[in-house]
């Protein structure tokens, strides 16, 4: 695996594979990898013959007050990690070659980036969308790999693929899920050991809704009073949002007449979680 830090180097690496006719796969992340990444990465590997990724903790993505600086951080173990996956390219850029001092111009998603985890952290999808078009502009890639773990974000970047006709193919990944359900997320290494016991509370709220829904059960406030029911038991939880939405607008229907999404976001001392479920209706 080559590892590359200038734009410029990334676009080299990138022509040479064109050249050879490679189908090249992006990976944007963040970093402090984990099964949840490392899924993406298998999934790259096996629909792409050039599989590169991205880690950059993306300053403009986090408000004031939330945890940039604190953000885990383990270079070296990622690309042991990477390496082992058969990736090709690890492109860690700086904060300075991505920001110009003097850049102006951002991306901005509109209603869908206001919702839920947007209503709670003004300007988030903003700095996403902005990030994932300049990676996606200095890579080029044919796919680019996303987890339904963060199903808002997927959403607003198959909008904004579509909207901006980005010439790329959007590939969702299933989440991937800790035994006990918890969803791997690079956030719950913050967790104490009974805030890690108190986090399954989010996957009981989502199986519970998942239930009623195969059960029959339609009306979208009882589906949402119960997932809210879950977390109310859990002492150590403070409930931000549950809610089950349309997949497309986010917007939550008044009956489950088509699939849906139960969502779920959650604070477990200073750590806030997200989770999401696929509801589908039973006869
Ligand atoms: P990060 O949180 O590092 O996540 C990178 C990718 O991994 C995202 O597409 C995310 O949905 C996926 N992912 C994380 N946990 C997962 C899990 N348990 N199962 C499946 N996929 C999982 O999301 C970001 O970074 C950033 O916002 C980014 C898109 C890189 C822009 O800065």
């Amino acid at each position: 695996m080559e590892r590359v830090v200038s734009k410029e180097e990334v676009r080299q690496a990138v022509l040479a594979a064109r050249r050879e006719g490679k189908r090249i796969a992006l990976i944007p992340t963040m970093g402090a990898l984990h099964e949840g990444h490392l899924s993406l990465v298998r999934a790259a590997c096996e629909r792409a013959d050039y599989v590169a990724v991205s880690i950059f903790v993306n300053p403009t993505q986090f408000g004031p007050g939330e945890d940039f600086e604190a953000y885990p951080r383990d270079l070296e173990h990622d690309m042991q990690l990477l390496k082992a996956e058969g990736a090709d390219l690890l492109f860690t850029p700086t904060t300075a070659s991505m920001y110009a001092a003097d850049a102006q111009v951002e991306v901005i998603p509109g209603p869908l980036g206001e919702l839920w985890e947007g209503a709670i952290r003004p300007g988030h999808f903003g700095g996403v969308c902005t990030v994932v078009s300049k990676l996606l502009n200095i890579v080029q890639p044919d796919l680019a790999f996303f987890g339904e773990k963060d199903f808002q974000q997927l959403t607003i970047i198959k909008r904004m693929v579509c909207d901006l006709d980005a010439a790329v193919r959007v590939v969702p990944c299933p989440i991937i899920r800790e035994p006990d359900g918890l969803a791997l997320s690079s956030r719950n290494a913050y967790l104490s050991p009974e805030e890690r016991r108190a986090a399954t509370a989010l996957y009981r709220a989502l199986r519970t809704a998942e239930t009623l829904a195969l059960g029959g059960e339609r009306d979208i406030a009882l589906l949402t009073d119960a997932m809210r029911a879950c977390i109310a038991e859990e002492p150590l939880a403070t409930l931000d949002y549950a809610a089950v939405v349309d997949l497309a607008t986010l917007t939550e229907p008044a009956t489950l007449d088509s699939p849906a999404r139960a969502i779920v976001a959650v604070r477990l001392g200073n750590t806030r979680l997200i989770d999401n479920m696929q509801l589908t209706t039973g006869v």
